[in-house]
């Protein structure tokens, strides 16, 4: 009995740390959930094959899945990228540990290439899922000097967290929605409005995450504690990167395969 509940909290505190630094499981599988639905027939096809069936929300957490291994601990700086918010990317030196744009653009050309393994290919496309969905939560395109927003101490309903959590997972968890929900209930664009939301490059997205990065760093100061009035104000933004996620890895897919 006394093991059992030793084990209990020592499992509750795991799960507990597990969580931090990760746009919620929810949030990546609403981005899986949305690219599926505008797939190619041969993407959808060729996808199908790759993941024996499992679907793109099934794989979206797999780059955070595989955090705890050891062995894929090189893959950690490709989560996020930091860099000034008065500076562009391609103004900035690379970190020679990699970012998100040089992942994503390594998992296009593992997917592109005809000489891949099939073992490679499913990695790289499990991983592109998720960095996909990463790119769109803005602090994953931060500051250096506050990690993402992760140094910026703040409270969400009384409760400590920081300013990357509230991003990455309260505004998420605390709507209450599963991902098949979420995605099912995100605006309803016509084709015109997922084109323009699908043109430009990697680059302009990253932008795009920079520009409302800033804007999210200008929301809070330290120490706030936020509740409903913060979700009222932003949760339209929240929703709009979940769907952008989604309908621009399915444009990268579409264009892959
Ligand atoms: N660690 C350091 N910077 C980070 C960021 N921008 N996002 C997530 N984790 C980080
Ligand atoms: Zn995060
Ligand atoms: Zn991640």
């Amino acid at each position: 009995m006394k093991s059992t509940l030793v084990f209990l909290v020592f499992f509750t505190v795991q799960l507990t740390f597990a969580n931090d630094m990760v746009w919620s499981k929810t949030g990546h599988r609403t981005t899986g959930e949305v690219a599926q639905a505008h797939l190619s027939r041969r993407a959808k096809r060729a996808i199908f094959k790759l993941l024996d069936g499992q679907d793109l929300a099934k794989v979206s957490t797999f780059g955070d899945d595989i955090k705890s291994d050891k062995n894929f601990k090189k893959y950690s700086p490709w989560h996020y990228v930091n860099f000034p918010s008065d500076k562009k990317y391609t103004e900035v030196a690379p970190s020679e540990h990699g970012d998100i744009v040089v992942g994503i653009q390594k998992c296009i050309a593992v997917l592109k290439d005809k000489k891949s393994s099939r073992e490679d290919k499913v990695f790289y496309l499990k991983f592109l899922v998720h960095l996909m969905g990463d790119l769109h939560q803005p602090l994953h395109v931060g500051h250096a000097e506050d990690k993402g927003g992760n140094d910026i101490q703040l409270q969400w309903f009384k409760k400590g967290t920081n300013l990357h959590r509230v991003w990455d997972s309260n505004m998420i968890d605390q709507y209450g929605m599963s991902y098949t929900e979420l995605a099912s209930s995100l605006p309803k664009l016509n084709k015109k409005q997922k084109e323009y939301i699908q043109s430009g490059s990697l680059y302009d997205w990253v932008e795009e995450s920079q520009d409302l990065a800033n804007k999210v760093y200008a929301s809070v100061k330290i120490g706030d504690n936020l509740s409903y009035r913060y979700s009222y104000v932003w949760w339209g933004t929240v929703e709009s990167q979940l769907q952008k996620g989604g309908l621009r890895l399915a444009k990268v897919l579409n264009s892959i395969f």
